[in-house]
């Protein structure tokens, strides 16, 4: 079974997707911990509702990476809290080699894109100034670079004649929402 770590910054919509998967009996796994590198980030009051240990993971600021000693303490607690996998679900910090060493080929994450269109940030808003037809979200496996690495799924958005970033954003969420726990119970049954 997996024991999944959750890493976010923000809203966390992700992460409440996964938990309801595994409550419903529909993903195998369980949540240790969930960690936000944000006090005030939503995900960590949507995890102390599900009973989830919420911490707060004081990182450097100012610094879009996830700095050593941050690095550190969170495997410690991920340790402690039995955790062998990593789900990042709008974690907004680069991964670096040490948590990808400590955790190797067992960290995934979200991104709002058919990659490798879009990568980085704002990639709603990216797809609409391309003039794109289509665009998507994809569940893929963390290497160094910056949302690269093996795509486990992904889902397709029609982008329509009238979006805006806000409505094409909440149709890709939607889909997200099915992505993600779809991505962790291929990885859990051990289909990949
Ligand atoms: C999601 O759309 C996710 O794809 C994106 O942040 C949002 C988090 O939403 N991640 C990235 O852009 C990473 N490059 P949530 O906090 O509601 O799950």
């Amino acid at each position: 079974m997996l024991n999944i770590a959750v890493f976010g910054s923000g809203s966390g919509s992700n992460y409440q997707a996964i938990a309801e998967a595994i409550e419903k009996g529909q993903l195998n796994a369980q949540i240790a911990c969930v960690f936000a590198d944000n006090q005030d980030a939503f995900i960590l009051e949507r995890a102390r509702k599900f009973g989830h240990p919420a911490i707060y993971l004081d990182c450097a600021p100012f610094k879009s990476k996830l700095d050593g000693e941050a690095e550190q303490r969170a495997i410690g607690m991920i340790k402690e809290h039995g955790g062998d996998f990593i789900a990042l679900a709008g974690f907004m910090r680069i991964v670096k080699p040490g948590l990808l060493r400590a955790f190797a080929g067992r960290i995934v994450n979200i991104h709002p894109s058919l990659l490798p269109n879009f990568p980085g940030l704002h990639a709603g808003k990216q797809a609409l100034e391309a003039g794109a037809t289509e665009t998507g979200c994809t569940v893929h496996f963390v290497d160094e670079g910056i949302d690269t690495g093996p795509v486990i799924i992904q889902k397709r958005v029609e982008i329509l004649p009238n979006d805006t970033e806000e409505t094409l954003m909440n149709r890709i969420h939607e889909q997200e929402h099915i992505a993600y726990p779809e991505a962790l119970r291929r990885i859990a049954n051990g289909d990949l």
